[in-house]
């Protein structure tokens, strides 16, 4: 009985091999119309499992994935916001190339629908588990220039040695490379080229890129810097491994974990912050009422520039307060007026994009060329220098506050984008004061 059903299947099995042999002949005609149609087939031919398939196995790496970005990428309402405004001004082929890495998956699958409420619970995943985790291959950094290989249901990953029961495994050396975050987290302008996100470039100028220190040893370990190793265990049932990378992907982002509620995201981005950069004083002397002040702000815990990633965006920038014996402000840089907005002459650290006319531009798909692009390089620095006369009358001792603050976006831009308008949060990265 079982062998004859054996030959039953066997049989079923060789015509449908015979018949699709016939069929491919009588194709072979037809192939030149169907090369162009090639990239439809090969998007029919992959799937994405939505992230809760790999959570009752690895639940400790989905908590940490949770409280990243990556999983927001896409429902993120600042990305929401902007994206709506990048179609309506720039047209749906800008809004679709938004969406390539923000909806990482589904994009490869579908097309996203204008009204993103309507998008598909993968659209709605932005970088789940299974997009990173079926990538074959990195064919050019940035503008998320991918292959992925789903047929198979293989998952690749650091080990070499790893075996589970609900899917094969691959050792993938891709996956252990800073290429394979420079896929999405190099951005390029789509039609001229010009960078808009370079985190990737400037790493691999650095002595990081030197040393051999990556994305992920910085970005998946559980503090901030290269904290190795970190035992335990990747999936239930599988051994305990003596090093493993968290999936908790975080960079300064202070504003969006916790508009959505992600204290734990937000604590990493506050700590990743706080461990960037180092200020001194190099020189503090008084001439008469004439006030100087040098303060060098150095760049010792990250990977890339400081800041990095949408620099059109981020701000980083020196407040200076200088106050008199009587506790009167007698010096003032870098205060956010009533509106949070920062004056003109702050000591900024950030990109400036100008648009066809040469006019500066907030908007990076109107981008042409970069204006201004102040920022301070991984394990070097830079010097302000601060000059102000203090008024006559005012006595010492006098107290020097100096700190190096960051938001995750100009109030105006949130102000105009988010209906809303929730206050953008700030941070001191660093501070220290000085009496004399
Ligand atoms: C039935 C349990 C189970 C499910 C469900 C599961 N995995 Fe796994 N997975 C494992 C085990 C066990 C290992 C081996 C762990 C080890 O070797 O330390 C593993 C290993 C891996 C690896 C490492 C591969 C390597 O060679 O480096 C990756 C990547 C991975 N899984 C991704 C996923 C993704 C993505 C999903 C969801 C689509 C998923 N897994 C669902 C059990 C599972
Ligand atoms: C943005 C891409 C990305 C996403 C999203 C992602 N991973 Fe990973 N994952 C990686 C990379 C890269 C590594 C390897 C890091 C290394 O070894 O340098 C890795 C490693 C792993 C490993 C091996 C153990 C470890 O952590 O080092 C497992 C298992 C795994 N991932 C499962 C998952 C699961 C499950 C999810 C979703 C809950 C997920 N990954 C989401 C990129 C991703
Ligand atoms: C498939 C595309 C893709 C890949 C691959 C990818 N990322 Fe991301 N990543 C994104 C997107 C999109 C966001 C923006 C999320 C948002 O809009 O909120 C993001 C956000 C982040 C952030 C948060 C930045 C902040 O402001 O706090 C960090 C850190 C990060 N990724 C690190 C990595 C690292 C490290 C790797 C490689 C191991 C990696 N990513 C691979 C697409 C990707
Ligand atoms: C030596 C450690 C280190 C390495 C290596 C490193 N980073 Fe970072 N990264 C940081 C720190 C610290 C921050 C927080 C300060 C900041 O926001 O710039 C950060 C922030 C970020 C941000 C958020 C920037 C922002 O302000 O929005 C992104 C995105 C990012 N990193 C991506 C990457 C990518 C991609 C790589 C690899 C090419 C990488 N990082 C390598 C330490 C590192
Ligand atoms: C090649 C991949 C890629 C493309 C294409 C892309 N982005 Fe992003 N985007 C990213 C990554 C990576 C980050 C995270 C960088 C950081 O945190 O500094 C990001 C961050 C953002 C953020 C900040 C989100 C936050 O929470 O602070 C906004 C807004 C945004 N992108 C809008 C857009 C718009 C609009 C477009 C299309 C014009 C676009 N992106 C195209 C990869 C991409």
């Amino acid at each position: 009985m079982h062998k004859r059903f054996r030959s039953l299947i066997g049989f079923i099995f060789f015509s449908v091999i015979l018949f699709s042999l016939l069929t491919l002949q009588s194709c072979a005609k037809k192939s030149e119309e169907v090369a162009d149609k090639e990239e439809d087939k090969k998007s029919q031919t992959i799937s994405f499992e939505m992230p809760e398939a790999c959570r009752g196995c690895h639940p400790i790496i989905f908590s940490q994935w949770q409280a990243s970005l990556h999983p927001v990428a896409f429902i993120d309402p600042l990305y929401w916001a902007e994206a709506e405004l990048a179609g309506k001004e720039a047209g749906e082929k800008v809004r679709n190339f938004c969406h390539s890495c923000h909806a990482a998956a589904a994009t490869m699958l579908e097309t996203i629908p204008a009204d993103a409420t309507k998008a598909s619970p993968l659209a709605k995943s932005g970088v789940p588990c299974d997009l990173c985790h079926t990538i074959t291959k990195v064919k050019k950094i940035g503008n998320k220039d991918i292959e992925v290989e789903t047929e198979s249901g293989t998952k690749r990953g650091p080990y070499k040695d790893s075996y589970s029961p609900y899917h094969l495994t691959e050792y993938s050396e891709i996956h252990t490379k800073a290429e394979f975050c420079a896929a999405c987290h190099n951005v390029y302008h789509p039609t001229n080229g010009l960078p808009i996100e370079n985190p990737y470039g400037e790493w691999k100028e650095s002595p990081y890129a030197k040393q051999g220190i990556v994305c992920q040893d910085c970005h998946m370990t559980p503090g901030p810097q290269v904290t190795k190793p970190n035992p335990g265990q990747v999936a239930v049932g599988g051994p305990t491994r003596e090093h493993y990378y968290t999936h908790s992907t975080i960079g300064g982002n202070i504003f969006i974990t916790k508009l959505l509620g992600n204290e734990t995201g937000y604590q990493i981005a506050a700590e990743r912050l706080r461990s960037a950069a180092k200020i001194e004083i190099l020189d503090l002397k008084k001439n008469d009422n004439q006030m100087t002040l040098k303060v060098k702000i150095e760049n010792i815990g990250a990977g890339h520039y400081l800041p990095t990633g949408l620099t059109v965006m981020r701000q980083m920038w020196v407040k200076v307060q200088v106050t008199d014996s009587r506790g009167q402000i007698v010096y003032l840089s870098g205060e956010l007026d009533k509106k949070g907005n920062l004056p003109d002459d702050t000591r900024i650290f950030n990109t400036v994009y100008a648009d066809k006319n040469g006019n500066p531009t907030e908007k990076v798909w109107e981008a042409t060329k970069i204006l201004k692009d102040k920022r301070i390089p991984p394990k070097g620095y830079v010097v302000e220098e601060f000059n102000f006369s203090i008024p006559t009358g005012s006595k010492g001792p006098f107290k020097v506050y100096v700190g190096l603050l960051y938001r995750s976006a100009p109030q105006h831009i949130v102000d105009k984008l988010l209906k809303d308008k929730p206050k953008v949060p700030v941070i001191e990265m660093t501070t220290l004061t000085r009496t004399f």
